[in-house]
C-alpha cells in the first residue's frame, strides 16, 4: 500500500519538473521579454524602444534576429531598415543580445505575436482611463514559485513515506529474522 502510495506521489512530483522545463514557446518568450526586453520595450507602446507589435510583420525573422544579436553591426553595414529605426530613436543604440539563442528569438517573436492587439483594440485603450498593463511579469513568476513549491513538498512527502517505509520494511525482516 505504502509502496503504491509512494510511487504516485514521486510519479507526480516527477510530472511537476517535466511541467516546469516544457513550458510553450510563448511562455518561454514571455520571461524572456521580461527579463530581457521589457525595460526598453512594451508591446503596444512606444518607449525608449518602439513598441514591438507586428515587428514579425514588418521586418523577416533573420532580420529580427540579427538586430537583436548585434543592431549596431547592422547599422555599420548599411541595412536601411536597420538605420531608420535607429535614426528615428534618437540614436539610442539597443545593445547587443548575442547570448539569446535564434529558437529563443522565436520564442519571443511567438510571445509579441500573442499580445500584438489589432488596431481597433489599439485605439480602445489609447482613450483615457482605458490603458492596461501590456505585461504582467509577476504572474510567470509567480506560476514558476508555486510550481516549484508543490514540487518540493512533494518531494519532501515521497522522502518522508521512504523513510517510513524503509523503517517498516526492516521492521517486517526483523520480525520475520531474517539475517540482514
Ligand atoms: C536598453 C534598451 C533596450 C533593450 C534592453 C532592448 N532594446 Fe530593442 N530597441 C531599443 C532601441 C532604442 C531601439 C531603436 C533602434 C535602435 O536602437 O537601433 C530598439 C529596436 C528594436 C527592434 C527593431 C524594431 C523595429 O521596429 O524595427 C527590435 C525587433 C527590438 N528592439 C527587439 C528587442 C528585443 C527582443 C529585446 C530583448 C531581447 C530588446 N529589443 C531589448 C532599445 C532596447
Amino acid at each position: 500500500m505504502k509502496n503504491k502510495l509512494f510511487i504516485t506521489i514521486l510519479f507526480i512530483s516527477l510530472l511537476g519538473i517535466f511541467n516546469v522545463q516544457g513550458e510553450t514557446p510563448i511562455e518561454e518568450g514571455k520571461s524572456i521579454f521580461a527579463t530581457r526586453c521589457a525595460a526598453c520595450h512594451s508591446i503596444n507602446k512606444v518607449l525608449t524602444g518602439p513598441a514591438l507589435a507586428g515587428v514579425d510583420e514588418r521586418r523577416s525573422i533573420d532580420w529580427i534576429v540579427n538586430f537583436i544579436h548585434s543592431s549596431q553591426t547592422m547599422v555599420k553595414q548599411g541595412d536601411k531598415d536597420a538605420i531608420a529605426v535607429y535614426e528615428a530613436f534618437n540614436k539610442i543604440p539597443m545593445p547587443d543580445h548575442k547570448d539569446i539563442s535564434e529558437e529563443k528569438i522565436k520564442s519571443i517573436v511567438e510571445y509579441i505575436k500573442s499580445e500584438t492587439l489589432s488596431a481597433a483594440a489599439i485605439t480602445k485603450i489609447k482613450k483615457p482611463g482605458k490603458l492596461r498593463p501590456t505585461y504582467t511579469p509577476l504572474t510567470v513568476q509567480n506560476t514558476g514559485f508555486f510550481i516549484s513549491f508543490f514540487i518540493v513538498v512533494g518531494l519532501l512527502i515521497a522522502g518522508l513515506l521512504l523513510a517510513v517505509h524503509s523503517r517498516s520494511i526492516s521492521q517486517e525482516l526483523a520480525d520475520k529474522k531474517v539475517p540482514l
